[in-house]
């Protein structure tokens, strides 16, 4: 492969999860393997040469613990099985052994926060208000008029608390009322927990994704939170008309990460503790804890929240670089099961291209969603076929989450080889015949191709994986930037615009004779260049190197 490099020997000592790139794997939609419309972990493992072949370095598995699916696996009710929708114990070992063999790397997705209300510790605790369990839980007395002990609202709409009539107490939900929040500050619970997250590790898993991370510790004294000034019921979902100031972020939660963080260093220092968060300010970088004693990666969702602008997003990377403790590094997402796909929110396919080559440049470890390395868009869901809890307990959110979780497309058998079964879980894209992996391996331009080249460049190069991010300043649609390392330099030039537009190149970059790597066309030649203008074609993304 031509890197614009004579030598691409010589590697950053970097561990695995700063020089790689991570991809979500939703496990109900990749690929089913016994014909029920579900996707398993027997049928991930058949894909596995695929993600190898692509060039991505560890895959993040959603929950596939036993679990009514009140929330699609994130209500559970048995930390350390494995739900048989999904397969057995042996095949999760199977998967991993074969995942290892092929270089990549195993990271689950844990849910601390919560549990399903028929896990036996939810069952136990509401069986009686003297049950040595019952404080696993946050219960409380209802107010005297009967309503419930605060203002707090559920993230799926409506009040968080659930009143129990046989014990006569309300419980807290941040989620659904079938996922009753755990109590963190109960010694035993706690250790319980970390058991089970002992057990994966014993298993060989390289990491975790601990959902929700900022939701783990509440106020002791449950004060309610304030409105939000800036509420706006029309693009905002129904719990948002509250600041989440007495339930979430409490500044106790960083002592329970750097504890968890502990657990895992007994383990080697590079198994991987990604939080969920969506912050994009000083509340981001607590996570990492006080000298990188927290989370490696408290997950950084700013390019999904950010207007897709080249001047907002140039803002905020400016930001995040300049706001990252030195320890700390960074990490970027581009999409992820809850948010809409990136193909759908930048409007024309070229433009996720272009978002493409922006993920797979920036400093910091990628996490790339399934499917998006194919373009697709999010997928329409008939109301009547609507599955997402969300959706139905919050009329705000419309189709909910269902259009970015649909089938993988493989290839042109029926279902698009997801499944045998007549019908998956959800609906395939109308036009997923030309969407498919086999249609665009076929195809040398493709969306296909275009992610795997990045994925390959950027491993075979220090300083896309590690070199230094400087942005070049610029006007319009263009975002530009450096990434450097040593005597290496690339830099990347991104055009949010359906229209040309033309680079002049700062005066310390002139005088570098520079090489087109890659443009998000995919039809330019590795080519020479010179002078001081540099031409992008429309919604166009190159990738040059500097001599
Ligand atoms: C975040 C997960 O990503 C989401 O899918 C889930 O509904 C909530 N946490 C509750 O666990």
């Amino acid at each position: 492969m031509d890197t614009g490099y004579e030598d691409t020997a010589r590697r950053p000592a970097l561990p695995w999860w700063q020089t790689g790139v991570l991809y979500e794997c939703y496990l109900r939609s990749f690929q089913d393997s016994n014909g029920d419309g579900v996707g398993d972990l027997a049928g991930l493992r058949r894909r596995l040469p695929y993600l190898a072949w692509l060039g991505v370095d560890a895959l993040w598995l959603p929950p596939f613990y036993p679990s009514p699916q009140a929330d699609f696996g994130y209500d559970i009710t048995d930390w350390t099985a494995v739900d048989p929708r999904f397969g057995t114990l042996e095949a999760f070992d199977a998967l991993v052994a074969d995942a290892h063999r092929l270089g990549l790397r195993i990271v689950l997705d844990i849910v601390p926060n919560h549990t399903s209300d028929q896990h036996p510790w939810f069952q136990a605790s509401r069986s009686s208000r003297t049950h040595p369990q019952r404080n696993w839980y946050l219960w409380c007395d209802a107010k005297p008029d009967g309503s419930p002990p605060n203002n707090w609202l559920s993230a799926f709409g409506g009040s968080a608390w659930a009143w129990d009539a046989p014990t006569q107490q309300y419980y807290y939900h941040a989620f659904l009322p079938q996922q009753p929040d755990l109590n963190w500050r109960h010694p035993a619970m706690a250790q319980a927990f970390f058991a089970a997250m002992r057990f994966w590790l014993d298993r060989g898993v390289d990491g975790f994704r601990v959902d929700v991370m900022w939701h783990l510790l509440k106020d002791a004294q449950y004060r309610d939170n304030p409105p939000n000034p800036h509420y706006d019921p029309r693009t905002m979902p129904s719990n948002d008309m509250q600041l989440a100031l007495y339930n979430t972020d409490h500044p106790d939660v960083h002592h329970l990460v750097a504890r968890m963080r502990a657990l895992l260093n007994a383990y080697g220092e590079d198994c991987l503790l990604i939080g969920e968060m969506y912050f994009g300010d000083d509340r981001l970088m607590r996570y990492y804890g006080a000298h990188g004693a927290g989370a490696q990666m408290p997950h950084n969702q700013m390019l999904i929240l950010t207007p897709w602008d080249p001047q907002a997003i140039g803002a905020y990377i400016r930001r995040y670089e300049a706001m990252l403790p030195a320890f700390a590094w960074p990490n970027w997402v581009l999409g992820n099961h809850d948010k809409p796909r990136i193909a759908t929110r930048v409007g024309r396919p070229a433009q996720a291209r272009l978002a493409m080559m922006l993920l797979l440049t920036l400093r910091g470890t990628p996490t790339l969603y399934y499917g998006d390395e194919l373009g697709l868009p999010n997928v329409p869901i008939p109301p009547a076929q609507i599955q997402d809890p969300f959706a139905q307990r919050d009329p705000g959110r419309g189709q909910g989450r269902d259009p970015q979780r649909t089938p993988m497309l493989w290839d042109h058998t029926p279902q698009a080889g997801f499944t045998t079964a007549a019908r998956p879980w959800l609906p395939l894209h109308a036009d997923w015949p030309q969407r498919t992996m086999e249609a665009q391996r076929q195809e040398p331009t493709s969306m296909l191709h275009l992610t795997r080249r990045l994925l390959h460049l950027r491993r075979a190069d220090p300083a896309l994986q590690a070199g230094a991010w400087t942005p070049i300043a610029t006007q319009g649609p263009l975002l530009a930037y450096t990434r450097e390392q040593g005597e290496r330099r690339c830099l990347i030039v991104l055009n949010f615009a359906p229209e040309p537009q033309e680079l002049v190149l700062p005066a310390a970059l002139r005088r570098r004779p520079r090489r087109c790597l890659l443009s998000t066309w995919m039809d330019r030649a590795p080519v020479a260049e010179g002078g001081p203008r540099l031409t992008v074609r429309s919604d166009e993304g190159v990738l040059l190197r500097l001599r």
